[in-house]
């Protein structure tokens, strides 16, 4: 284990990299996964990037990209089953890997409440199930859905599944009108395999785990079919609800057995982080003899008004964490090692493995990060693995941290086969030949070859037809290769996408005479991408790759400026650097100076401008939707907060009124709405009523935004 190399080791450049790397797989993951072609990575493989990519941002918050992966929840719904909308979002858990990890849990808390160390402050602790979330809505006590967690939003609509279920009630007695029970449906180890053998009886194919077993289980068309897989449930949250259940998460738990759901028996009151830890040791030690998978420790704030008060980031609630078990290991050959350019021209070494099984998974690569890494150095010149470089041919030791990732932790060189030389990692773009360089503090080393680069531009169309950038249905990443070096029809750029069918007919509308495909395929693609061209702002501008910026800073930026027209005009004015454009560019909070480097220069550049404002041409850009703040009496209005705040903490000052749609300042100017202040204000009040801007003590706040 001590050779693993923990997130505590990383420095800062290594981190840096790694974040961008996982942003790079991730987004290369969710392209596949969407293009419907075998994904290269499992779901469990996905989930553990996830985790990484969490773990790393939790240890350096300040290099947490704008494109992080961790604003994305889950994966996208399958066909199939019809979409259900959730009243309220499915969340998931931020993870703490080490007793330090909740330690700082415990700290953040209390610095957002404003408590002192030796405040009470208790928790609940239960196991946290290795299975998939599954929502369940009552009304009048009468099961009347149950939907999958999906991408957090919307999810699958498995009702005829989910009744099939023996732990799940069809009707409750003394329930709240509204009721949306929250909980893990899994498959205990001797359910699994007797499931197995039974498989393999038939000649199917066995599942890969329990997990596995139960997402297939669930998610079958037939519910006939899950009825004879036995599953279970465990309950412990709810969603929306008409009236509260409790004041504390416990009492809610003991309510959802009252309503005779199973609740995990585990499930424990702790006081202090001391005893925290203590019941996550007590359940490690049952974890083989409990009769189900479980991968970690819930921790949860138990009191439900201290719950609300600290709320949610943008995917994971501030009042609960997952302390995961530490990861599994194995040993296995390193066969050899592929070079794979990414949409920002980043070669990254991916390591081919001989087979191996790391705790029930079937493991045949994983990533091994830049050339540095392969080298057995930091980005700093130091060393990692005690310096020991990778060889093709070396025993490798691989790792998934908490449930699969595909790390490589350790080289035992005493094993190295004769002969075996040093990786020379390559300084051209294996693909396009072009020079690839690593500029000064990168880790990462660059094909240069820009649009020349047939690696770059595909990957950068594939991430243009993404499922969160333009989605269109039956253009995946398979048939982007395929149109990519096609003869005839061509997908060079995005715009050729929206050219494609006029080209065809010039073509004689040759594609439907295409193999696999036909009339009815060709009118369905023009069908998908004519739905297309009606785009939200938001989207088109993730949807154009331009690096640095992710979902959620493309659509902070559409939010800000409205319509595309506008932002266009904006950003060809901010190109100097300079100027007021630019600072107004820099004012939209999330956007930081990288970005809006990027951003301006990707807008000064010619050949890409040209392309952009070639497929804009082509588009009808919706205009950016402002968040629903309707009834905020702050929406839209600058606020600066100042003195001290006795009620709320500043963090949660800012995150409420933000959530009201106001935007939170530092400083007081012409542009601010609205001061408020607190005891022992100074200057800001001054200069505040110097310009006559509305002032506000904390109570008159309070009683402005009301307690909702
Ligand atoms: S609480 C708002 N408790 O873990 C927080 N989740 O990694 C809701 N999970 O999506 C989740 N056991 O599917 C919670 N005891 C437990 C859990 C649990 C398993 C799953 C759940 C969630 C995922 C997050």
């Amino acid at each position: 284990m001590s050779k693993l190399i923990p997130v505590s080791d990383l420095t800062e450049d290594a981190a840096r990299a790694e974040l961008a790397q996982l942003a790079e797989q991730l987004t290369r993951a969710n392209t596949l996964y969407h293009g419907k072609d075998a994904p290269e990575i499992s779901d469990a493989e996905y989930d553990a990037l996830k985790r990484r990519n969490a773990e790393i941002e939790a240890r350096f918050p300040y290099l947490k990209r704008e494109d992080s992966p961790s604003d994305q929840v889950g994966a996208r719904p399958a066909d199939g089953f019809s979409k259900v909308a959730h009243a309220v979002r499915m969340m998931s858990l931020g993870n703490a890997f080490d007793d330090e990890d909740v330690q700082d849990f415990d700290r953040s808390i209390r610095k957002y409440l404003g408590l002192d160390g030796a405040a009470p402050l208790t928790f609940t602790a239960e196991p946290k199930i290795d299975g998939l979330s599954l929502s369940l809505r009552y009304e009048k006590g009468q099961l009347v859905q149950a939907a999958t967690r999906g991408d957090g939003e919307v999810g699958e609509n498995v009702t005829a599944n989910a009744r099939t279920i023996s732990d799940i009630p069809h009707a409750i007695d003394n329930a709240p009108d509204v009721l949306e029970v929250r909980g893990e449906v899994y498959m205990s180890h001797e359910d699994f395999e007797k499931l197995n053998a039974r498989q393999e009886e038939a000649g199917d194919k066995p599942f890969a785990n329990p997990r596995n077993a139960a997402a297939g289980s669930l998610r079958q068309l037939d519910a006939a079919i899950t009825r004879a897989r036995p599953l279970r449930f465990f309950a412990y949250a709810w969603g929306e609800l008409s009236d509260p259940l409790a004041e504390t998460q416990m009492g809610a738990i003991d309510r959802l057995r009252d309503f005779k759901f199973s609740t995990n028996p585990l499930t424990k009151l702790c006081a202090t982080t001391d005893e925290m830890l203590e019941h996550y040791r007590n359940i490690e030690a049952q974890r083989a003899s409990l009769g189900y998978d479980i991968d970690g420790v819930v921790y949860k704030v138990n009191d439900l008004s201290l719950q609300a008060r600290l709320g949610f980031r943008s995917t994971t609630p501030r009042w609960a964490i997952a302390h995961k078990f530490p990861a599994e290991l194995a040993w296995t050959r390193l066969e050899g090692i592929d070079i794979q350019v990414g949409r920002t021209g980043a070669l990254s070494p991916v390591a081919r493995l001989h087979p191996v099984t790391v705790g029930g998974v079937v493991v045949s690569n994983a990533t091994l990060h830049n050339e540095d890494y392969v080298a057995g150095r930091d980005a700093k010149g130091g060393t990692i693995r005690d310096g020991k470089d990778i060889r093709i041919g070396d025993w490798v030791q691989v790792y998934r941290a908490g449930d699969v990732i595909p790390k490589i932790a350790d080289v035992d060189i005493s094993k190295r086969p004769d002969g075996a030389e040093p990786f020379e990692f390559p300084k051209t773009c294996p693909e396009c030949n072009s020079d690839a360089v690593r500029e000064e503090g990168d880790a990462i080393r660059r094909c240069t070859g820009g649009v020349i680069c047939p690696a770059q531009a595909v990957e950068k169309l594939k991430h243009f037809v993404s499922r969160k950038a333009f989605d269109i249905e039956g253009l995946g990443a398979k048939q982007i290769e395929m149109f990519y070096d096609d003869p005839d029809l061509p997908i060079r750029t995005p715009v050729d996408i929206f050219t494609l069918r006029t080209r065809d007919a010039k073509n004689l509308n040759k594609l439907a005479n295409r193999k696999g495909w036909g009339a009815q395929s060709a009118g369905n693609l023009w069908d998908a991408i004519e739905e297309k061209r009606r785009i939200p702002f938001g989207r088109l501008l993730f949807a154009l790759g331009i690096r640095h910026m992710g979902e959620a800073a493309s659509n902070l930026i559409a939010t800000h400026y409205g319509n595309w027209a506008e932002f266009e005009q904006a950003v060809t004015a901010a190109a100097g650097f300079e100027g007021p454009e630019w600072e107004d560019l820099l004012s939209v909070d999330g956007v930081g100076e990288v970005m809006a480097r990027a951003l301006v220069s990707a807008f000064a550049q010619n050949a890409e401008r040209a392309s952009i404002d070639k497929l804009v041409d082509e588009l009808d850009v919706q205009e950016a939707k402002r968040p629903d703040t309707s009834g905020s009496p702050v929406a839209g209005k600058t606020v600066v907060f100042t003195g001290t705040l006795e009620k709320m903490t500043r963090a949660e000052a800012k995150a409420r009124a933000e959530a009201l749609g106001a935007k939170v300042a530092g400083s007081v100017s012409k542009k601010t709405d609205l001061l408020v202040a607190g005891p022992g204000a100074g200057s800001k009040a001054k200069k505040a009523t110097e310009l006559g801007i509305e002032t506000l003590d904390e109570d008159g706040w309070i009683q402005l935004i009301g307690t909702a």
